[in-house]
């Protein structure tokens, strides 16, 4: 398959600083000038933060190890772990179409994301929200069909649970991982045949699901604000450590799908085979039909807004500091389903950013 890079890339990248910490402590990890070495987990922090890996991003990573753009390129168009195409804004959906899945019903998994996504591989569905795409074996065979989604695995798959399973993430709930038919993990399906006094202890789900129940989610990206902040070879630590900052995990609903999940459990709860449900709130904001007097503001003044998303606020209704500086959570929401690009107002701080300047100097 032809890897190349998206045909319209966002104009700029940037880490938020707790992903940049996190980064230059990935370098610390290697001796002088062999910085280059943390590419792939600084072009992974890249991909978490964004959905996918963009043109940008690459060059960003590339300038921070002092490596040639080509370099990082080769690395991140050689990778299929990275995305070079945006995905969907709560899940990318990846089907295991490797022998095993194949004989027990990959190829209808694969009918479901069609229908139910967008036809073609690596295309986002009409509302942004999902991607999908056939992988090679994902070393699960004995719980086939069965498909990655987010960080884990929803394994012994029929097309009503994973059609289900989307709809769940669509209405902004994390069903839980694991088997899907009642095993509780790569057991026969007719029970155990030895260790029959095996108990599996206290835990409900095995062990890699119930981690993901545990935290609260499967589909949620990395955004760099997690704790602790796992960098122990810094020296004082406290470089590497995020500012008083909770758990993303238990955060409440953020609302953009995209850096922050829509859905975070809490999962002693709620002991169902759902993580958490949580309805997604859109509101829109007071508009405007033309610039007040005086004229438009210049929003290129917030990091993030170039010339493309200032016209893109514009065409919304937005045009002063002060319009940006008021929205909600729901109206945050209702804007940032509106960009191409989602999940930027809330990662480079736009309401913050548009109150300071709407200040009168
Ligand atoms: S064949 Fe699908 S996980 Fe191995």
């Amino acid at each position: 398959m032809l890897r190349r890079l998206y045909h319209d890339q966002p104009e700029t990248f940037a880490f938020t600083p707790d992903n940049l910490k996190w980064a230059q402590a990935q370098m610390q990890k290697f001796p002088g000038g062999r910085q280059a070495s943390a590419i792939i987990p600084i072009l992974w922090r890249a991909q978490e933060q964004e959905g996918w890996l963009t043109r940008p991003a690459i060059e960003y990573v590339a300038a921070m190890l002092d490596l040639a753009y080509i370099r990082a390129l080769e690395v991140a168009s050689f990778y299929f772990m990275f995305q070079l195409q945006p995905v969907g804004a709560v899940a990318h959906i990846q089907v295991c179409g490797t022998l095993s899945c194949m004989i027990c019903g990959a190829e209808d998994l694969i009918g479901v994301c069609k229908d139910k996504i967008a036809d073609k591989p690596h295309t986002l569905s009409a509302d942004g929200k999902f991607s999908w795409e056939e992988v090679e074996c994902l070393g699960s065979c004995a719980n086939a069909p069965m498909a990655q989604i987010g960080k884990d695995y929803y394994e012994d798959l029929t097309t009503e649970r994973l059609a289900e399973i989307i709809d769940e993430l669509a209405a902004g709930r994390v069903p839980a991982p694991g088997p899907q038919n009642g095993r509780f993990a790569a057991e026969p399906l007719k029970g155990l045949t030895s260790l029959r006094d095996y108990d599996s202890g206290k835990t409900k789900y095995n062990a890699s699901a119930q981690l993901a129940v545990d935290i609260g989610d499967t589909v949620k990206r990395i955004d760099g604000t997690e704790v602790p902040l796992l960098t122990p070879w810094v020296k004082d630590g406290a470089a590497a450590k995020p500012k008083g900052k909770k758990p993303a995990a238990k955060k409440p609903v953020v609302g953009t799908g995209v850096t922050k999940q829509q859905a975070v459990a809490k999962p002693k709860a709620k002991p169902s085979s759902t993580i958490s449900p949580s309805p997604v709130v859109e509101s829109e904001p007071e508009t405007l039909k033309a610039p007040r007097d005086g004229g438009a503001d210049d929003l290129k003044k917030i990091s993030g807004v170039g010339p493309k998303l200032e016209g893109v606020l514009n065409d919304l209704g937005f045009y002063h500091f002060d319009q940006i500086a008021k929205w909600t959570n729901a109206e945050i929401a209702w804007v940032d389903s509106r960009l191409k690009f989602k999940g930027r107002i809330e990662r480079d701080d736009w309401i913050g950013q548009a109150t300071a300047l709407a200040k009168p100097s």
